[in-house]
């Protein structure tokens, strides 16, 4: 049973307690949160310990492991505490906005053997994962292109947007992360664009872009195209599609069940998408946790590391610097 204590108690964080506290292999260690009230509601709502600061967390011998879950500016700074402390880390994305102080985290932690797993969850979809998997066993021939379509169901609020680091680092960086999973191969090249037509006033007050596509090339020549909106009116559109020199695999969108009516005025009329990623990626989430036990527990590699979290950064900067510069820009420029 791996003891886990969750830092950070928002939105995501009260997700991820209760996933750990229903996790046959983990148990919520405790929760702590700077805004007391958050921590006090999570931590009740399990039985588990509430923590008065990060450091009697990272202090204590009942905590075998923590998750952070915190704002992103805080991630660096634990992962640095918990190494410190000898803890092993799950932390959700990204490593922080700014790829200096993902470099300086890089430098303090050194190469340390514990598992240091970062939440890139879409990684752990039942979905895309079984499609990752038809193309490793050959059954779609040599993987040629990779298209990523990720649109959110509607804008977030402009207070989430202005902190958000920009829709390349905030949004675009799972996609950036499934891309590299999937491809097999390193990018060495990003083409992007980024138009402002949702919120044109927020997106130019921000310096940032609602409508973006990105295309990722490798080495060997593979593509990877991401399409980006920050609303869809249709709800929260996930899909991959690989596409290879034998045929093709999608993993889809998904709905509440698989019904589809046929009646006079229509046919194929499905149930609205699962709303948003909690709902979409629930069973991505659980596995995150089931997957981290496992690099706890039996000293198993983690599936997706600090590296990863520092290449998708670094993808995601290069993104912004060809939206910039109008061209296409190499990943030795940034790296
Ligand atoms: N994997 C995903 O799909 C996904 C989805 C949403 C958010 N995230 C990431 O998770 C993190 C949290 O996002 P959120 O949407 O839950 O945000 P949120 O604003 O809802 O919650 C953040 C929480 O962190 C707390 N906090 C701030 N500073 C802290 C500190 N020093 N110590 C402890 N707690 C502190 C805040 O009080 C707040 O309760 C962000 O980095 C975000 O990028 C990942």
């Amino acid at each position: 049973m791996t003891r886990i204590a969750v830092l950070g108690c928002g939105r995501i964080g009260v997700m991820h307690a209760a996933n750990i506290a229903a996790h046959p292999r983990a148990r919520l260690a405790g929760v702590y949160d700077v805004a007391a009230a958050a921590a006090e509601t999570v931590g009740t709502a399990h039985g588990a310990r509430i923590f008065r600061s990060a450091a009697e967390v990272f202090a204590s011998a009942d905590v075998d492991a923590v998750l952070i879950a915190s704002a992103t500016a805080t991630h660096c700074d634990y992962i640095e505490a918990a190494v410190e402390a000898g803890k092993p880390v799950l932390c959700e994305k990204p490593l922080d906005l700014s790829l200096e102080r993902v470099e300086l985290c890089r430098r303090r932690i050194g190469d340390t053997a514990l598992p240091i797993m970062l939440g890139f969850v879409r990684r752990f979809d039942p979905g895309h994962r079984a499609a990752r998997q038809a193309c490793l066993d050959g059954e779609i021939g040599d993987l040629h292109q990779v298209v990523i379509t990720s649109r959110d169901p509607a804008m977030s609020p402009d207070a989430y947007i202005e902190v958000s680091g920009g829709i390349f680092r905030d949004m675009t960086i799972h996609d950036l992360d499934l891309a590299r999973f999937m491809l097999g191969e390193e990018v060495v090249s990003v083409s992007a664009t980024g138009s402002r037509l949702v919120d044109p006033a927020l997106m130019e007050r921000c310096g940032d872009y609602d409508t973006t596509v990105a295309v990722l090339t490798t080495a060997g020549g593979r593509q990877a195209v991401i399409v980006n909106s920050r609303a869809a009116a249709y709800g929260y559109d996930q899909r991959v599609e690989l596409f290879g020199s034998k045929g093709m695999v999608l993993s889809g969108n998904r709905r509440r069940n698989e019904v589809t009516k046929h009646v006079g005025s229509a046919t194929n009329v499905s149930t609205p998408l699962l709303h948003f990623f909690i709902e979409r990626y629930a069973a991505a989430f659980d596995a995150e946790i089931g997957s981290f036990v496992d690099a706890v527990e039996n000293g198993a590699p983690v599936e997706v590391g600090f590296e990863d979290g520092r290449a998708a950064s670094i993808l995601a900067d290069a993104a912004f610097k060809s939206v910039d510069e109008g061209r296409t820009v190499r990943v030795s420029e940034i790296a």
